[in-house]
Protein backbone atom coordinates (compact mmCIF):
# COMPACT_ATOMS: atom_id res chain seq x y z
CA UNK A 1 0.00 0.00 0.00
CA UNK A 2 1.52 3.14 -1.05
CA UNK A 3 1.80 6.20 1.69
CA UNK A 4 -0.07 9.42 1.71
CA UNK A 5 1.07 12.52 3.58
CA UNK A 6 -0.64 13.20 7.08
CA UNK A 7 0.58 16.57 7.76
CA UNK A 8 -2.99 19.30 7.86
CA UNK A 9 -0.69 22.35 6.99
CA UNK A 10 -3.38 23.08 4.82
CA UNK A 11 -7.21 22.31 5.88
CA UNK A 12 -9.53 21.82 2.80
CA UNK A 13 -13.19 21.03 3.99
CA UNK A 14 -15.31 22.59 0.82
CA UNK A 15 -14.18 23.18 -2.28
CA UNK A 16 -16.37 25.33 -4.67
CA UNK A 17 -14.34 28.07 -5.79
CA UNK A 18 -10.63 28.70 -6.62
CA UNK A 19 -10.85 32.36 -6.12
CA UNK A 20 -9.73 32.60 -2.27
CA UNK A 21 -8.10 29.83 -2.13
CA UNK A 22 -4.07 30.73 -0.79
CA UNK A 23 -1.30 29.89 -3.17
CA UNK A 24 0.27 27.69 -1.00
CA UNK A 25 -2.51 25.52 -0.38
CA UNK A 26 -3.18 25.21 -4.20
CA UNK A 27 0.88 24.43 -4.95
CA UNK A 28 0.35 21.92 -2.45
CA UNK A 29 -2.25 20.77 -3.44
CA UNK A 30 -0.41 20.23 -7.47
CA UNK A 31 2.42 19.03 -5.53
CA UNK A 32 0.65 16.10 -4.18
CA UNK A 33 -1.53 15.66 -7.51
CA UNK A 34 1.55 15.21 -9.82
CA UNK A 35 3.35 12.65 -6.81
CA UNK A 36 -0.24 11.16 -7.43
CA UNK A 37 0.44 10.95 -11.11
CA UNK A 38 3.56 9.48 -11.16
CA UNK A 39 2.44 6.37 -8.35
CA UNK A 40 -0.54 5.62 -10.48
CA UNK A 41 1.61 4.66 -13.65
CA UNK A 42 3.22 1.93 -11.35
CA UNK A 43 -0.47 1.20 -10.29
CA UNK A 44 0.22 2.32 -6.43
CA UNK A 45 -2.62 1.17 -4.88
CA UNK A 46 -4.12 3.55 -1.40
CA UNK A 47 -6.35 3.18 1.17
CA UNK A 48 -6.79 6.68 2.53
CA UNK A 49 -10.01 7.27 1.75
CA UNK A 50 -11.16 3.64 3.35
CA UNK A 51 -14.45 4.18 5.28
CA UNK A 52 -15.40 7.62 3.29
CA UNK A 53 -18.66 7.61 1.21
CA UNK A 54 -17.99 9.67 -2.12
CA UNK A 55 -21.52 10.95 -3.61
CA UNK A 56 -21.39 12.26 -7.22
CA UNK A 57 -24.71 14.51 -7.12
CA UNK A 58 -25.19 15.56 -11.19
CA UNK A 59 -27.92 17.55 -11.99
CA UNK A 60 -26.01 18.70 -15.67
CA UNK A 61 -24.89 16.09 -17.91
CA UNK A 62 -21.34 14.78 -16.58
CA UNK A 63 -19.24 11.94 -18.66
CA UNK A 64 -15.91 12.59 -17.67
CA UNK A 65 -16.06 14.50 -14.42
CA UNK A 66 -18.48 12.54 -12.96
CA UNK A 67 -15.71 9.19 -14.02
CA UNK A 68 -13.20 11.32 -13.05
CA UNK A 69 -14.08 11.61 -9.45
CA UNK A 70 -15.51 8.18 -9.45
CA UNK A 71 -12.05 6.56 -10.13
CA UNK A 72 -10.18 9.16 -7.98
CA UNK A 73 -12.51 8.28 -5.09
CA UNK A 74 -12.27 4.22 -5.60
CA UNK A 75 -8.23 4.65 -6.24
CA UNK A 76 -8.05 5.70 -2.78
CA UNK A 77 -10.23 3.19 -1.32
CA UNK A 78 -13.45 5.19 -0.89
CA UNK A 79 -16.89 3.99 -1.44
CA UNK A 80 -19.05 5.85 -4.62
CA UNK A 81 -22.14 6.47 -4.90
CA UNK A 82 -23.66 7.96 -8.68
CA UNK A 83 -26.78 10.01 -8.39
CA UNK A 84 -28.31 11.86 -11.69
CA UNK A 85 -30.65 13.71 -9.81
CA UNK A 86 -31.94 15.43 -12.65
CA UNK A 87 -33.25 11.90 -13.26
CA UNK A 88 -34.96 11.20 -9.95
CA UNK A 89 -36.13 12.45 -6.85
CA UNK A 90 -35.77 15.86 -8.16
CA UNK A 91 -38.42 14.70 -10.71
CA UNK A 92 -41.15 14.28 -8.14
CA UNK A 93 -40.24 17.66 -6.64
CA UNK A 94 -37.50 16.51 -3.55
CA UNK A 95 -35.61 19.62 -3.20
CA UNK A 96 -32.06 19.18 -3.70
CA UNK A 97 -31.48 19.72 -0.14
CA UNK A 98 -33.79 17.58 0.90
CA UNK A 99 -32.05 14.67 -1.64
CA UNK A 100 -28.98 15.85 0.40
CA UNK A 101 -30.24 15.51 3.72
CA UNK A 102 -31.36 12.07 2.83
CA UNK A 103 -28.02 10.90 1.52
CA UNK A 104 -25.99 12.40 4.90
CA UNK A 105 -28.57 10.15 7.23
CA UNK A 106 -27.53 7.51 5.09
CA UNK A 107 -24.11 8.47 6.21
CA UNK A 108 -22.50 10.04 3.00
CA UNK A 109 -19.59 11.97 3.80
CA UNK A 110 -18.62 14.17 0.48
CA UNK A 111 -20.74 15.63 -2.16
CA UNK A 112 -19.62 16.10 -5.73
CA UNK A 113 -21.87 18.70 -6.93
CA UNK A 114 -22.76 19.59 -10.43
CA UNK A 115 -25.69 21.87 -11.09
CA UNK A 116 -26.92 24.78 -13.29
CA UNK A 117 -27.72 26.97 -10.74
CA UNK A 118 -25.54 29.97 -9.34
CA UNK A 119 -25.17 29.52 -5.34
CA UNK A 120 -26.66 25.62 -4.97
CA UNK A 121 -23.07 24.49 -4.25
CA UNK A 122 -22.56 27.09 -1.18
CA UNK A 123 -26.21 26.77 -0.25
CA UNK A 124 -26.01 22.54 0.27
CA UNK A 125 -22.21 23.09 2.47
CA UNK A 126 -24.48 25.90 4.43
CA UNK A 127 -26.56 23.12 5.16
CA UNK A 128 -24.96 19.98 5.39
CA UNK A 129 -23.81 18.42 9.24
CA UNK A 130 -20.24 19.63 10.14
CA UNK A 131 -18.28 16.73 9.02
CA UNK A 132 -19.29 16.42 6.22
CA UNK A 133 -17.95 18.59 2.92
CA UNK A 134 -18.53 19.60 -0.72
CA UNK A 135 -17.23 19.83 -3.60
CA UNK A 136 -18.03 21.61 -6.73
CA UNK A 137 -18.03 19.35 -9.95
CA UNK A 138 -19.05 22.76 -11.94
CA UNK A 139 -21.34 25.44 -11.22
CA UNK A 140 -23.14 27.20 -14.01
CA UNK A 141 -21.07 29.39 -15.61
CA UNK A 142 -19.27 30.82 -12.63
CA UNK A 143 -17.10 27.93 -10.99
CA UNK A 144 -15.21 24.56 -11.57
CA UNK A 145 -12.60 24.59 -9.47
CA UNK A 146 -11.20 21.11 -9.98
CA UNK A 147 -10.98 22.11 -13.52
CA UNK A 148 -9.28 25.15 -12.96
CA UNK A 149 -6.23 23.03 -11.15
CA UNK A 150 -6.13 20.16 -13.35
CA UNK A 151 -5.76 23.28 -15.94
CA UNK A 152 -2.75 24.45 -13.65
CA UNK A 153 -1.04 21.35 -13.50
CA UNK A 154 -1.12 20.61 -16.99
CA UNK A 155 0.34 24.22 -17.54
CA UNK A 156 2.86 23.88 -14.67
CA UNK A 157 4.51 20.53 -16.14
CA UNK A 158 5.29 22.06 -19.40
CA UNK A 159 5.63 26.17 -18.38
CA UNK A 160 6.35 26.09 -14.80
CA UNK A 161 7.52 29.50 -14.50
CA UNK A 162 4.05 31.41 -14.22
CA UNK A 163 5.32 35.19 -13.98
CA UNK A 164 6.84 34.99 -17.39
CA UNK A 165 3.97 33.16 -19.33
CA UNK A 166 1.35 34.89 -21.44
CA UNK A 167 -2.11 32.37 -21.20
CA UNK A 168 -4.98 33.00 -24.24
CA UNK A 169 -8.31 31.81 -23.37
CA UNK A 170 -10.34 31.91 -26.64
CA UNK A 171 -13.88 31.11 -27.23
CA UNK A 172 -17.22 31.49 -25.69
CA UNK A 173 -15.41 33.27 -22.47
CA UNK A 174 -19.22 34.56 -21.38
CA UNK A 175 -20.43 30.99 -20.42
CA UNK A 176 -17.72 29.23 -19.66
CA UNK A 177 -17.13 28.18 -15.63
CA UNK A 178 -13.57 26.70 -17.15
CA UNK A 179 -12.33 30.11 -17.82
CA UNK A 180 -13.37 31.89 -14.62
CA UNK A 181 -12.03 29.06 -12.54
CA UNK A 182 -8.83 29.13 -14.86
CA UNK A 183 -8.26 32.80 -13.92
CA UNK A 184 -8.83 32.03 -10.84
CA UNK A 185 -6.07 29.49 -10.20
CA UNK A 186 -3.79 31.83 -12.77
CA UNK A 187 -4.31 35.37 -10.95
CA UNK A 188 -3.08 33.11 -7.72
CA UNK A 189 0.08 31.68 -9.17
CA UNK A 190 0.99 35.04 -10.60
CA UNK A 191 0.64 34.61 -13.92
CA UNK A 192 2.60 37.45 -16.21
CA UNK A 193 0.00 38.41 -18.85
CA UNK A 194 -3.98 36.71 -19.39
CA UNK A 195 -5.59 37.51 -22.94
CA UNK A 196 -9.26 36.72 -23.47
CA UNK A 197 -10.21 36.30 -27.06
CA UNK A 198 -13.67 36.38 -27.87
CA UNK A 199 -16.34 37.70 -30.65
CA UNK A 200 -17.82 40.56 -28.79
CA UNK A 201 -21.65 38.32 -27.93
CA UNK A 202 -19.12 35.93 -26.08
CA UNK A 203 -17.39 38.64 -23.97
CA UNK A 204 -17.67 38.55 -20.76
CA UNK A 205 -19.14 41.47 -18.81
CA UNK A 206 -16.69 44.78 -18.15
CA UNK A 207 -15.87 43.93 -14.89
CA UNK A 208 -15.46 40.46 -15.13
CA UNK A 209 -11.87 39.01 -15.72
CA UNK A 210 -10.12 41.71 -13.74
CA UNK A 211 -7.11 42.45 -15.36
CA UNK A 212 -7.36 40.51 -18.38
CA UNK A 213 -6.45 41.80 -22.10
CA UNK A 214 -9.27 41.54 -24.45
CA UNK A 215 -9.34 40.99 -28.02
CA UNK A 216 -11.91 40.46 -30.71
CA UNK A 217 -9.07 39.20 -33.14
CA UNK A 218 -7.79 35.63 -33.05
CA UNK A 219 -4.30 36.81 -34.53
CA UNK A 220 -3.52 39.72 -32.22
CA UNK A 221 -4.54 37.39 -29.21
CA UNK A 222 -2.62 34.77 -30.23
CA UNK A 223 0.80 36.73 -30.85
CA UNK A 224 3.50 34.90 -28.83
CA UNK A 225 1.21 32.97 -26.56
CA UNK A 226 2.68 30.37 -24.17
CA UNK A 227 -0.34 28.67 -23.52
CA UNK A 228 -3.53 28.38 -25.56
CA UNK A 229 -6.77 27.62 -23.83
CA UNK A 230 -9.64 26.89 -26.26
CA UNK A 231 -13.31 26.26 -24.56
CA UNK A 232 -16.84 24.57 -25.81
CA UNK A 233 -19.80 26.84 -26.51
CA UNK A 234 -22.15 26.11 -24.23
CA UNK A 235 -24.56 26.16 -26.03
CA UNK A 236 -27.25 25.27 -23.34
CA UNK A 237 -26.39 28.82 -21.56
CA UNK A 238 -27.74 30.67 -24.34
CA UNK A 239 -30.74 31.15 -26.08
CA UNK A 240 -31.28 29.26 -29.74
CA UNK A 241 -31.52 32.90 -30.92
CA UNK A 242 -27.53 33.70 -30.27
CA UNK A 243 -25.97 30.75 -30.83
CA UNK A 244 -23.78 30.99 -32.92
CA UNK A 245 -23.31 29.35 -36.22
CA UNK A 246 -20.38 26.68 -36.32
CA UNK A 247 -18.78 27.68 -39.54
CA UNK A 248 -18.81 31.46 -39.08
CA UNK A 249 -17.16 30.38 -35.24
CA UNK A 250 -14.64 28.42 -36.77
CA UNK A 251 -13.90 30.47 -39.43
CA UNK A 252 -12.76 33.97 -37.34
CA UNK A 253 -12.29 31.73 -33.54
CA UNK A 254 -11.47 28.27 -34.68
CA UNK A 255 -7.61 27.28 -33.59
CA UNK A 256 -5.86 25.32 -36.72
CA UNK A 257 -2.14 25.37 -37.36
CA UNK A 258 -2.16 28.23 -39.00
CA UNK A 259 -2.99 30.40 -36.27
CA UNK A 260 -1.28 28.30 -33.85
CA UNK A 261 1.86 29.65 -35.62
CA UNK A 262 1.52 32.63 -34.48
CA UNK A 263 1.89 32.04 -31.04
CA UNK A 264 4.84 30.71 -29.38
CA UNK A 265 6.53 28.19 -31.29
CA UNK A 266 6.66 25.93 -27.83
CA UNK A 267 2.68 27.21 -26.89
CA UNK A 268 0.97 23.97 -25.51
CA UNK A 269 -2.56 23.94 -26.56
CA UNK A 270 -5.83 23.17 -23.97
CA UNK A 271 -9.18 22.24 -24.13
CA UNK A 272 -11.22 20.96 -21.03
CA UNK A 273 -13.68 18.55 -23.61
CA UNK A 274 -15.78 18.00 -24.63
CA UNK A 275 -14.83 19.29 -28.04
CA UNK A 276 -16.47 19.63 -31.02
CA UNK A 277 -13.86 19.45 -33.85
CA UNK A 278 -14.12 21.48 -36.33
CA UNK A 279 -15.91 24.10 -34.80
CA UNK A 280 -13.42 25.10 -32.10
CA UNK A 281 -10.76 23.47 -32.73
CA UNK A 282 -9.08 21.11 -35.69
CA UNK A 283 -8.10 17.55 -35.18
CA UNK A 284 -4.59 18.62 -36.66
CA UNK A 285 -4.46 20.54 -33.80
CA UNK A 286 -6.25 18.71 -30.98
CA UNK A 287 -3.92 15.55 -31.77
CA UNK A 288 -0.86 17.59 -32.53
CA UNK A 289 2.67 17.18 -30.70
CA UNK A 290 1.66 20.64 -28.76
CA UNK A 291 -1.32 19.77 -27.59
CA UNK A 292 -2.12 18.25 -23.54
CA UNK A 293 -5.46 17.82 -23.94
CA UNK A 294 -5.17 13.99 -23.15
CA UNK A 295 -2.65 14.84 -20.46
CA UNK A 296 -5.23 16.96 -19.03
CA UNK A 297 -7.85 14.19 -18.87
CA UNK A 298 -5.28 12.29 -16.67
CA UNK A 299 -4.17 15.51 -14.63
CA UNK A 300 -7.84 15.30 -14.01
CA UNK A 301 -7.94 12.16 -12.17
CA UNK A 302 -4.50 13.06 -9.96
CA UNK A 303 -6.05 16.38 -9.28
CA UNK A 304 -9.47 14.61 -7.27
CA UNK A 305 -7.57 12.22 -5.81
CA UNK A 306 -5.39 14.90 -4.45
CA UNK A 307 -8.43 16.91 -3.44
CA UNK A 308 -10.20 14.31 -2.06
CA UNK A 309 -7.37 13.23 0.19
CA UNK A 310 -7.17 16.60 1.87
CA UNK A 311 -11.00 16.51 2.23
CA UNK A 312 -10.89 13.68 4.26
CA UNK A 313 -8.25 14.35 6.01
CA UNK A 314 -9.70 18.02 7.15
CA UNK A 315 -13.38 15.94 8.30
CA UNK A 316 -11.00 13.41 10.13
CA UNK A 317 -9.58 15.94 11.90
CA UNK A 318 -12.66 17.61 12.68
CA UNK A 319 -14.53 14.23 13.69
CA UNK A 320 -11.89 13.62 16.16
CA UNK A 321 -11.77 17.54 17.83
CA UNK A 322 -8.05 18.17 16.06
CA UNK A 323 -7.03 22.26 16.13
CA UNK A 324 -8.44 23.10 13.10
CA UNK A 325 -11.03 25.65 11.55
CA UNK A 326 -14.09 23.81 10.67
CA UNK A 327 -14.92 26.09 7.58
CA UNK A 328 -11.23 25.34 6.02
CA UNK A 329 -10.03 26.29 3.22
CA UNK A 330 -11.53 27.15 -0.48
CA UNK A 331 -14.53 28.23 -0.23
C1 LIG B 1 -16.48 21.34 -18.84
C2 LIG B 1 -17.71 21.60 -18.02
O1 LIG B 1 -18.60 20.79 -17.92
O2 LIG B 1 -17.74 22.67 -17.46
N1 LIG B 1 -16.26 20.00 -19.09
C3 LIG B 1 -15.84 19.18 -18.14
O3 LIG B 1 -15.83 19.47 -16.95
N2 LIG B 1 -15.40 17.98 -18.56
C4 LIG B 1 -16.44 22.11 -20.07
C5 LIG B 1 -17.59 21.99 -21.00
O4 LIG B 1 -18.52 21.24 -20.79
O5 LIG B 1 -17.55 22.70 -21.97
Amino acid sequence: MATTPTSQAHPLRHLLSLEHMPQAQMLALLTRAQALLEADRSRAAYDTLAGATVVNLMSEPSTRTRASFELAARRLGGNVLNLDVSNSSRKKGESLLDTVYTLQAMRSDIFIVRTATVGAPQMIADHVDPDVAVISAGEANVSHPTQGLLDMLSIRQRKPDFANLVVCIVGDIAHSRVACSAAHALACLGVGELRIVAPPELMPAADAFAGARRFNKMADGLKDADVVMTLRIQRERMAQSSTPDPNEFHAAYGLNSERLRLAHPQAIVMHPGPMIRGCEITSTVADGPQSVIRQQVSNGLAVRMSILEQVWRTLRDIDTGADIDADAGGV
